[in-house]
């Protein structure tokens, strides 16, 4: 370790380590764009610069090495001057567009220009002008008049994806950002340059001009598309007589799972809960309403003690799976997780992606619960009530022979096959519930989003306790049945999950 001085507060840090690193993790401001933590330094913005005692002329914090005892300014008249001045550069060919531009609210470019307060451009020759939307693909645009060269984007495709999809082209104030002939971007990690971009230069197509920043809530999650579990921000919000929407998936740093990145599919997912949601209870084909199609679930286990199967997805949380396992004793049912087409091994990758597409499969066997076809096959054989939970695939069982079979389904989307359906039960969707996910690598993380809608229906959880008849409605309250029962949980404090994922051994 060493001891530095940074603006006269004594601050003790790691020897060696880059400057710009400590003073962002002391939470010390530092104007930067070229330098990102997933990517490191390039030294090309010339934004950080900061005063070091000894040196003839200010130095750029991204490319300086700690050394015990240095005494460090980052602010006061003379680097004030400095970056004032080096802002002014970044901003002389800038359209300064920011009332039409995307990224208004959450652009460092932006932020620094208010802070610094350059409101007037002292040049007297036209600014040289780009072109405003660039088509990259893969849902990326580019506006080449707000790029300031920070290069993060093409060291991106450089150094992390490998996919040297970006280069800077042509020279001095006519140099941009480009594909090269003929070659989009097009690999599967490719909108992370969006989040990257620290200015308004890439936007993404999926999500541009659909919402400003600041009208949008956030809700930490994890992707439910595979294994990996990604950590997300979800962005949403509700407009005055509508329901709330979901408008974007963010990555969220999490150094155990996936880093500063997601992929583009778990990215673009939120669309399915916007989209894809079910709303209306069902019973034999007629719309019901909420409580008595609960009710009827009540009754159709009651009647059907030593006879029902609940076919369960592998996506629920592990409190779901914990409270259905109690459910199932108490009604002495089967429970199966079989899932024919849980892999796909055109998904995965050796970066983030995975083959395995359940995002909680590890749970399974810690809980007790079985997903092979042998015990799928024969609890179909053995049921008489076959219950479908957070998921629709009653399709599966057209290979047996099930006509004398009543088949419910409680789901939060649209179900695949509606047809010969005793009942379906709407349950709130993945954003709507908080909950317990273990990845593939064995990464405990606790998911806290819960969006509600307008036509809101029960939380899994709260539809099990009814289903039981207790009073265990939250991850919180089930929380002491898993420390109880699972043995590796025991160490784990629920109130420190959300902040804290944790590797368990498995
Ligand atoms: S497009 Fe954005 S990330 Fe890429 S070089 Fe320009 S400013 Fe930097
Ligand atoms: S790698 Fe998997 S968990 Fe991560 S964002 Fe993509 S689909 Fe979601
Ligand atoms: S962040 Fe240091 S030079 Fe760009």
């Amino acid at each position: 370790m060493a001891n530095i001085t940074v603006d006269g507060k004594t601050l003790e840090v790691k020897e060696g380590a880059l400057l710009i690193e400590e003073l962002l993790t002391n939470n010390i401001n530092i104007p930067h764009f070229c330098y990102h933590p997933a990517l490191g330094k390039d030294g090309n913005c010339r934004m950080c610069m900061v005063e070091i005692e000894g040196q003839k002329r200010p130095q750029i914090a991204c490319d300086t090495p700690i050394k015990n005892g240095m005494i460090i300014r980052t602010k006061g008249a003379n680097i004030d001057r400095v970056k004032r001045s080096i802002l002014e550069l970044e901003l002389i060919n800038h359209p300064i567009d920011c009332p039409i531009c995307d990224q208004a609210g959450e652009c460092q470019l932006q932020n620094y220009y208010m802070d610094v307060g350059l409101y007037e451009s002292r040049l007297s020759t036209p600014k040289v002008h780009g072109q405003k939307h660039v088509d990259l693909g893969a849902n990326v645009v580019l506006d080449q008049e707000r790029c300031v060269l920070c290069t993060r984007c093409v060291r991106f495709t450089k150094n992390i994806t490998k996919t040297d999809e970006l280069g800077v082209f042509a020279r001095a104030d006519h140099s941009v950002i480009s594909t090269f002939p003929g070659q989009p971007l097009k690999d599967p990690y490719a909108m992370n340059v969006v989040d990257l971009c620290p200015v308004g230069a890439l936007t993404s197509k999926d999500f541009r001009f659909h919402k400003r920043v600041w009208f949008l809530q956030t809700e930490e999650a994890i992707c439910n598309r595979c294994a990996r579990g990604c950590s997300l921000y979800v962005d949403h919000h509700k407009e005055k007589y509508k329901d709330e929407m979901i408008y974007r998936y963010r990555p969220r740093f999490n150094d155990k799972v996936n880093g500063y990145f997601i992929c583009d599919t778990g990215r673009l997912s939120y669309t399915y809960e916007n989209e894809n949601r079910n709303f209306h209870p069902m019973i034999r084909g007629k719309e019901s309403e909420y409580e008595y199609a609960e009710g009827k679930l009540l009754r159709l286990v009651k009647r059907n003690i030593g006879k029902t199967l609940f076919v369960i997805s592998s996506d629920l949380s592990l409190e779901e799976m914990v409270r259905i396992k109690a459910l199932a004793t108490m009604y002495d049912a089967q429970i199966s997780a079989y899932e024919p087409n849980r892999f796909d091994e055109h998904f995965g990758d050796d970066f983030l992606k995975c083959n395995d597409l359940s995002s909680n499969a590890r749970a399974l066997p810690l809980v007790g619960i079985e997903d092979h076809y042998e015990g799928f096959a024969l609890g179909i054989d053995k049921a008489e009530l076959i219950v479908f939970i957070g998921r629709s695939d009653s399709g599966l069982l057209k290979d047996f022979s099930c006509t004398t079979k009543s088949i419910a389904i409680v789901y939060g989307y649209q179900p695949e096959v509606n047809e010969g359906l005793e009942l379906l039960l709407p349950i709130t969707s993945h954003t709507g519930r908080a909950g317990t996910f273990i990845n593939c690598d064995g990464i405990v993380q606790f998911s806290q989003c819960a969006i509600s809608h307008n036509s809101e229906h029960k939380k899994l959880l709260e539809l099990l306790a009814m289903l039981i008849g207790d009073t265990l409605f939250t991850c919180s309250d089930v929380w002491n049945e898993i420390v109880c029962k699972i043995e590796c949980f025991k160490e784990l404090k629920f109130d420190e999950l959300p902040k804290n994922s944790q590797k368990i051994c498995l």
